[in-house]
């Protein structure tokens, strides 16, 4: 099965709070209820209003134009700060893949692709938090991303991006 990799439009909204609950619910056996999701600004913030002038972003599509994953980011003031803030100004990535596309490279594409996007629009270097648990932070770390600050459960991870 194909796919490409496009710019996210104003019209992929609808599906990054999809992606963004899929990106919530990195759990198998914590998996929380998409209602639940959907009412939680901790994970909404990622999505709600897409596209502001400082979100960018990118899609997965499959051959029929479905999207199946996206790899995006959002520079969050630090009164509304996400789980990976750094400091002002450094946009913070959320990832997430449909799980039938899961394991075939699609959200590797995705980060390097969003990554790219980030520096050509000149930033320095992007965050992301991830639970340590979560086999995305080898991911993350084999991309380049370190991790800057430990919680209980999870990792705030920064990549330089020049
Ligand atoms: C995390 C996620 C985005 C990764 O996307 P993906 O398309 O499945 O990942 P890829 O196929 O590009 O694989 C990336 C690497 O992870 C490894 N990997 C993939 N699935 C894995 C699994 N279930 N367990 C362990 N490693 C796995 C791959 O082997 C690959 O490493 P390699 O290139 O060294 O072989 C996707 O699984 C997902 O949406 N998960 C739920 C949401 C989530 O956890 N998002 C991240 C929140 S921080």
């Amino acid at each position: 099965m194909a796919y490409r990799i496009r710019r996210a439009t104003r019209a992929d909204a609808s599906f990054l709070v999809e992606m963004a609950c899929e990106a919530a619910n990195r759990h198998p056996d914590r998996v929380r209820p998409k209602a639940d999701l959907l009412a939680d600004p901790a994970v909404m913030r990622y999505a709600r209003g897409w596209k502001r002038p400082a979100d960018d972003g990118v899609v997965a599509v499959d051959d029929s134009g479905e999207s199946i994953g996206a790899c995006w980011y959002r520079v969050l003031p630090r009164n509304d700060a996400g789980h990976g803030f750094v400091a002002s100004g450094v946009p913070e990535l959320t990832l997430g893949v449909r799980p039938m596309w899961r394991a075939r490279g699609v959200g590797r594409a995705l980060l390097e692709a969003a990554c790219d996007l980030a520096r050509e629009s000149g930033h320095q270097r992007v965050s992301l938090s991830v639970e340590r648990a979560n086999f995305a932070e080898r991911l993350y770390r084999s991309e380049g991303f370190v991790v800057v600050e430990s919680g209980a459960d999870a990792d705030t991870m920064v990549r330089a991006l020049r």
